[in-house]
């Protein structure tokens, strides 16, 4: 259990690559974390709430200036550097993974941000986010690159003018109809603490969360079950959460509480109407999390963490066989509340637990996934950790 590389080792990899790659010195390497979703699942689309925290993973920069205005990429997991001219990038399409580090560039220029003076760089990327886990590799990509380009070329971009960026760079470079969460969780992360945004203002907070004080640990459950945003169930359920507010009168479903349920379930058919009511009741538990977490603490949340799965898995249904094992399994074995995190259709659970029970609740894991005949399942513990930095 617990996590892979150290974080020095990883920056260092990153720019051996950039010199495997280029013959020169990384001029600086750059980092910024995935996340782990407390609470708040599909409601970022809908101008709602959400309750991230930074992951103790991260994906690392690497960058060298050059002299012409050519822009190349490399990564330790693709091993095939790709490179594209600044010159005429808004027009560009990308494929692969490199669409995630084009995409941002071409999502600046988008943004009308002018890079007509810009000097082209090379970039080397390495990661120990896992990927396809629901734990936002892809945005760590993004928001690394960033924060390596807002710095060396002096755009002097904000954390939400950035987190736009990415978003951008997801949507459009990359195909996935995602919001604004991943990114912002990413870009704001602070060590001990969860982000509390409100998807529409963009304003967040910063929420303390002393899970170690309270001698709890988050345990993460990847269920190694495949997801893809850029096709099928993710786009449908933000089409269902459209027509919905659509029906009922309101911009996005920010526009409506729970007291306006009962006349969506009037006005809406039955899919629909329970897509509605995913997202309304999500807001709120996402805001009764943040009153608890204030008031009586972590330990005090379960109730709404498993709230937050049922509503997943029974009204919005994007969760799987997998995920609601590892909630049932976790929670047989001390977890206080678990849910589903992320996009769902695969991906990980995460479970609360006292810090005590967290080798059994993961044993315990282990052997139910084999007893089904599901693929093992990787099993760690998180802990809310720092947003960008630059490492060298
Ligand atoms: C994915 C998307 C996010 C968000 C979550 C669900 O992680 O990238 O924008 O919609 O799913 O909460």
């Amino acid at each position: 259990m617990g996590n892979d590389a150290p974080a020095t080792d990883m920056a260092t990899e990153a720019a051996a690559a950039l010199t495997a790659l280029n013959g020169k010195p990384a001029d600086g390497v750059w980092s910024a974390p995935g996340r782990v979703n407390l609470i708040g699942e599909h409601t970022d689309y809908n101008d709602g709430f959400v309750l991230p925290f930074g992951i103790e993973q991260r994906t690392w920069c690497a960058l060298s200036h050059r002299d012409d205005r050519i822009v190349r990429v490399y990564s330790t997991f693709s091993g095939e550097a790709r490179e594209v001219p600044l010159d005429g990038i808004e027009d560009a399409t990308f494929d692969g993974w490199s669409a995630y580090v084009f995409g941002v560039i071409w999502a600046l220029t988008e943004r009308g941000v002018d890079l007509a003076d810009k000097a082209g760089v090379d970039l080397a990327i390495a990661s120990n986010v896992p990927s396809g886990a629901g734990l936002s590799s892809s945005a760590a990509i993004e928001c690394s690159v960033a924060t390596a380009l807002n710095e060396v070329w002096d755009l002097g971009l904000d954390s939400a003018a950035l987190a736009k960026v990415c978003q951008r760079a997801e949507n459009v470079a990359v195909g996935a109809p995602t919001g604004i969460l991943d990114q912002t969780a990413s870009l704001r992360a602070l060590e001990g603490f969860a982000v509390f945004l409100d998807c529409e203002s963009l304003e967040s907070e910063t929420i303390p969360l002393p899970l170690a004080d309270e001698g709890l640990t988050v345990l993460v459950m990847n269920t190694h079950v495949e997801h893809a945003h850029a096709t099928g169930g993710y786009g449908e359920r933000r089409a269902a959460c459209e027509r919905g507010a659509e029906v009922m009168g309101v911009t996005t479903l920010r526009g409506l509480t729970v007291a306006d349920l009962p006349k969506a379930q009037e006005l809406l058919d039955d899919v629909t109407y329970r897509r509605v009511k995913h997202v309304v009741t999500e807001n709120d538990r996402v805001l009764e999390t943040v009153a608890t977490l204030r008031g009586k603490g972590a330990r005090a949340i379960g109730d709404l963490l498993l709230a937050s799965h049922a509503s997943m898995r029974d009204d919005f249904e994007i969760s799987v066989p997998e995920l609601d094992l590892a909630v049932e399994t976790a929670m047989a074995h001390g977890a206080i509340g678990a849910r589903m995190t992320g996009g769902g259709f695969g991906g990980s659970a995460i479970a609360l637990i006292p810090v005590e029970r967290r080798d059994e609740a993961a044993e315990a894991v282990l052997t139910a996934f084999a007893a089904a005949g599901y693929t093992t399942p990787t099993v760690f513990t998180e802990k809310p950790s720092q947003g960008p930095r630059r490492d060298v």
